[in-house]
Formats: structure tokens, C-alpha cells, sequence
């Protein structure tokens, strides 16, 4: 048994990306476990208050610690993600990095045509830092969503919902060919050090990788 969390980047009551959210959930193989992750009552982020943090960062931390994997559907924001996304990373990412290992497939949406591209790629970035596993391909961009679902907020297009299931089939396999994606993540290093980076001669050492 696995246990992914879902975040969902609106906080809107009508989201198209919850819906799409729980769409996607209904598609997870019966042995995937998933649990929906509230950002929205996550106060700022504010490195003042750390290393002791405040309650619901300290419950969303231990959250993070109990998955193997994230589901993460968003919309697109001003070209990248909304904030509250951001504000999970950034809460997740300290004292400690609590995303480490985890294997992560990205949703980004949009009623308009690029169905989040820019969102999508921005927060690919931030998986490089916290070490987080991305399911590369199918990269998974949804656009007009607004005419996405029927009244009874199901996917319309059965073209659609095949291709959803080929996204959550690869995020099924990487989460089992990386069962040892906590083992992993001990070798991975979770320091906070904001620079990591080492002149060398000639080369440019971002990390490297030190067994805890
Ligand atoms: C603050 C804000 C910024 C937005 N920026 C973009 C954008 O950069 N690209 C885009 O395709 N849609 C953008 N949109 C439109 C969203 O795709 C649309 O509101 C979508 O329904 C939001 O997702 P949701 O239904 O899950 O809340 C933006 C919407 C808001 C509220």
C-alpha cells in the first residue's frame, strides 16, 4: 500500500482543478491511498517562526512525512503557481526538507489554450531543490476546462480520461520502481543551505550526495 497526498493550487469552492483533482484520485489503482491537503489554512511562510514553526505547519510537515507521493493539480497564475502552492513548498522545504524522495506527477490547468504550461514548468523548478522524483512524460497540460466536466462534474471527453489514466499508470510505476524512494531519499542531502553551489576547476558542483 502507498499514500500519496493531493494538492490542488486553487483554493476556490468551484475549482476546476479539484475537480479534476478528485477525476484524477478515481483513476488511482485500489492499492494507492490518497489524502487531499488543505494549503489553504497554512499561515505565510515566515522563517522567524521556525525552527519551531506554528501548529498547522507542524501538522502538514508530519503529513508530508507519512507519503510516498504527490499528486499536485493547479491552475495557472500570472504565469506560474498561485501562492498558496508556493507557500506549501516553502513550509514543506524547512527545517528540514519533508518532500525529499517523493515521487511527484504535476496537473496544471487552464480555461484558457496553454492549459498551464507556465505553472507547470515553474514548479518542476522548485523539484530540483527539494529533491522531488517527477514523472517526466506524458507531460500533462489540460486547457478549456471550463468545458471539461458535466453537470455532474465528470470528464466529458472519454479521450480525455484515457489520457489522464496513461499520466497516473507512469506515476504508478515510478512510485513502485522507486519503492526505495525514502532509502533514496537518505542519501539525498536535506540541508537548508540556500548555497549549495562549489567553484571548482572548470566545473560547477550543485550538490553531492551524502549519506545521513
Ligand atoms: C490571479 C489569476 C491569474 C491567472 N493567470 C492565468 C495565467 O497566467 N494563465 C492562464 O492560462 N490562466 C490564468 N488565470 C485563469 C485561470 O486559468 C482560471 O481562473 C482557472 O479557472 C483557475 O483554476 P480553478 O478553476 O481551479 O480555480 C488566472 C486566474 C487568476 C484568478
Amino acid at each position: 500500500m502507498k499514500k500519496i497526498g493531493v494538492f490542488v493550487g486553487s483554493l476556490r469552492k468551484g475549482s476546476y482543478s479539484k475537480k479534476l483533482a478528485k477525476a484524477l484520485v478515481s483513476l488511482l489503482p485500489s492499492n494507492i491511498e490518497a489524502e487531499f491537503l488543505d494549503t489553504g489554512v497554512l499561515p505565510l511562510f515566515n522563517d522567524d517562526l521556525d525552527p519551531n514553526g506554528v501548529p498547522e505547519w507542524n501538522h502538514f510537515r508530519h503529513q508530508l512525512d507519512e507519503l510516498d507521493g504527490l499528486l499536485i493539480v493547479t491552475p495557472e497564475y500570472n504565469r506560474s503557481i498561485p501562492g498558496a502552492l508556493k507557500n506549501a513548498m516553502d513550509i514543506g522545504s524547512r527545517p528540514i526538507n519533508h518532500f525529499g524522495g517523493r515521487v511527484a506527477l504535476v496537473v496544471s490547468d487552464s480555461i484558457g489554450n496553454a492549459g498551464g504550461y507556465g505553472a507547470n514548468h515553474h514548479l518542476r523548478q522548485t523539484f530540483t531543490t527539494l529533491d522531488i522524483i517527477p514523472v517526466q512524460r506524458p507531460e500533462v497540460y489540460i486547457a478549456h476546462t471550463d468545458q471539461l466536466f458535466d453537470e455532474n462534474d465528470m470528464i466529458k471527453n472519454e479521450a480525455t480520461i484515457g489520457f489522464l489514466q496513461s499520466a497516473i499508470d507512469a506515476f504508478t510505476k515510478l512510485l513502485y520502481l522507486t519503492s526505495l524512494s525514502k532509502s533514496v531519499g537518505e542519501f539525498l542531502d536535506d540541508s537548508t543551505d540556500p548555497l549549495p553551489l562549489t567553484l571548482g576547476d572548470g566545473t560547477i558542483i550543485i550538490k553531492t550526495l551524502t549519506a545521513r
